[in-house]
C-alpha cells in the first residue's frame, strides 16, 4: 500500500513587509536583497499570533481540501524550529485547537527539511496501518526571532512567517501516491546555521551578555549553507530518480524549498530542467522553513499545476545540515 496526499493548505498572516519596510529598520536596499535572494516582501504576524495558530488555519484549509473534518485525523505530526513555547511542542496545542480527540502529537525539528522529514513519517505510518489520516503542519513564526539591526541583516531579510499543511493517508490507486523519501543530515556543520541560546547546555541557558551580544538570534554562515545546498540538492534528487529508474526528464513539476531564488536557479540548470517545470513564491514569501514545501504544493494545485500521474519532486535543504528529497506520483 502506498500513502498519497490527500489534501493540502496554507495560511499566511495577512500583515505584508516589503524589502522597502526593512529599509527603514537597518542598512539594506530593495536592490540588494532582490538581486541576492529574489525575494520581494515577506509576511509576518501580529502580537499574540503564534505557530500553533498559523499551523491551525492551513490544517483546517488541508483537511476541508481532503473533503474530511477534523474528527476524522488520528495522527499530528508538527514540524516547526520556531515552536510558539520552549515546551510542550506545538502539535499538542493544534490538536486543541482542532478540538479533536486526545490523539498524537509528534514534533519535529528538523529545519527546512521538516516537512520532508514528516512526510517520511508520515508515510511509514500510513504503510504499515499505524494510522490512516496523519495531519502533517509546517509552521513557523520567524519574525519574532530576527535581529532588526544591520549585524543582522543577511537573516533577517530571507525569513518569513507562514504555515502549510497536508492529510497523508491511503492512496485510492496503488500507482499513485508517495514513491519515496530520502533523507540525510551532517551534523558536523551544525553551527553554520543556528541559535545558540537559550540552550540547556549553558548555566544558565542565557545571560544578559548573551542577550547583549546577540546570540539568541539565528546565525549564519551564508555563502557556506548556498555552496553545501547546489551540491546536496542536485544529489538527492538523482538518488531518489535512481532508484526508481526515473529520469530528470520525467519529472512533471519541482518543488524546491524556498531559501533563495538563485540556489534554485542553480539546482534547476544543474538538473538540466525549464524554468516552466520549477515553481517558486520565495518573492511573495521569503524563507517559511517548513512550512515552505507545503505552501508551494497548495498553490500549485490551486493553479492547476499538477495532473492524475505527474511526477512530483521535492527537494529540500536546510540548517542541521539536513536535506532530503521526495517524488510522488500524483
Ligand atoms: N543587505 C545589504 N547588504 C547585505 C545584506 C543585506 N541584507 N546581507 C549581507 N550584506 C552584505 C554583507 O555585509 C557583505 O558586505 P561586504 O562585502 O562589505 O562584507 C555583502 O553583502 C556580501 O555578503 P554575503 O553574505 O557574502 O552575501 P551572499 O551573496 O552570500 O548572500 C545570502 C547572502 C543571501 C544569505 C546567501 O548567502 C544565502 O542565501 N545563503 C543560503 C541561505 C540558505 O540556504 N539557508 C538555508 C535554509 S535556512 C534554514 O534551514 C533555517
Amino acid at each position: 500500500m502506498r500513502s498519497h496526499i490527500l489534501g493540502s493548505g496554507f495560511y499566511v498572516p495577512p500583515r505584508v513587509v516589503t524589502n522597502f519596510d526593512l529599509e527603514k529598520m537597518f542598512e539594506t536596499s530593495d536592490e540588494w536583497i532582490q538581486q541576492r535572494t529574489g525575494i520581494v516582501e515577506r509576511r509576518y504576524v501580529d502580537e499574540g499570533v503564534g505557530t500553533a495558530d498559523l499551523g491551525y488555519q492551513a490544517s483546517l484549509k488541508a483537511i476541508k481540501s481532503a473533503g474530511l473534518e477534523p474528527k476524522d485525523i488520528d495522527f499530528i505530526i508538527f514540524a516547526t524550529l520556531s515552536p510558539d513555547y520552549n515546551f510542550p511542542g506545538s502539535g499538542v496545542l493544534l490538536q486543541d485547537k482542532l478540538g479533536i480527540d486526545p490523539i498524537g502529537a509528534l514534533d519535529i525539528r528538523c529545519q527546512c527539511s521538516g516537512f520532508l522529514y514528516g512526510l517520511s513519517i508520515a508515510d511509514q505510518y500510513v504503510r504499515t496501518g499505524t494510522y490512516k489520516r496523519v495531519l502533517l503542519v509546517g509552521a513557523e513564526v520567524h519574525s519574532t526571532g530576527l535581529e532588526f539591526a544591520t549585524s543582522g541583516r543577511d537573516v533577517t531579510v530571507i525569513f518569513g512567517d507562514g504555515a502549510g499543511a497536508v492529510v497523508v493517508g491511503p492512496s485510492p490507486d496503488p500507482e499513485r501516491g508517495v514513491l519515496s523519501v530520502y533523507l540525510h543530515s551532517e551534523g558536523k556543520y551544525f553551527r553554520d546555521l543556528w541559535t545558540e541560546g537559550p540552550a540547556s547546555i549553558l548555566h544558565p541557558r542565557i545571560d544578559h551578555k548573551m542577550l547583549d551580544e546577540g546570540r539568541h538570534y539565528a546565525r549564519m554562515k551564508g555563502r557556506m549553507v548556498f555552496t553545501h545546498a547546489v551540491k546536496r540538492m542536485p544529489e538527492v534528487i538523482h538518488e531518489a530518480l535512481g532508484k526508481h529508474k526515473l529520469k530528470v526528464e520525467d519529472i512533471s513539476l519541482l518543488i524546491c524549498h524556498q531559501a533563495n531564488l538563485r540556489i534554485n536557479q542553480f539546482v534547476a540548470q544543474a538538473l538540466g530542467l525549464p524554468e516552466e517545470k520549477v515553481y517558486n513564491n520565495i518573492q511573495r514569501y521569503g524563507n517559511t522553513t517548513a512550512a515552505t514545501l507545503p505552501i508551494c504544493l497548495t498553490e500549485c494545485l490551486e493553479q492547476g499545476r499538477l495532473k492524475k500521474g505527474d511526477l512530483l519532486a521535492f527537494i529540500t535543504f536546510g540548517a542541521g545540515f539536513t536535506w532530503a528529497s521526495a517524488l510522488v506520483r500524483w
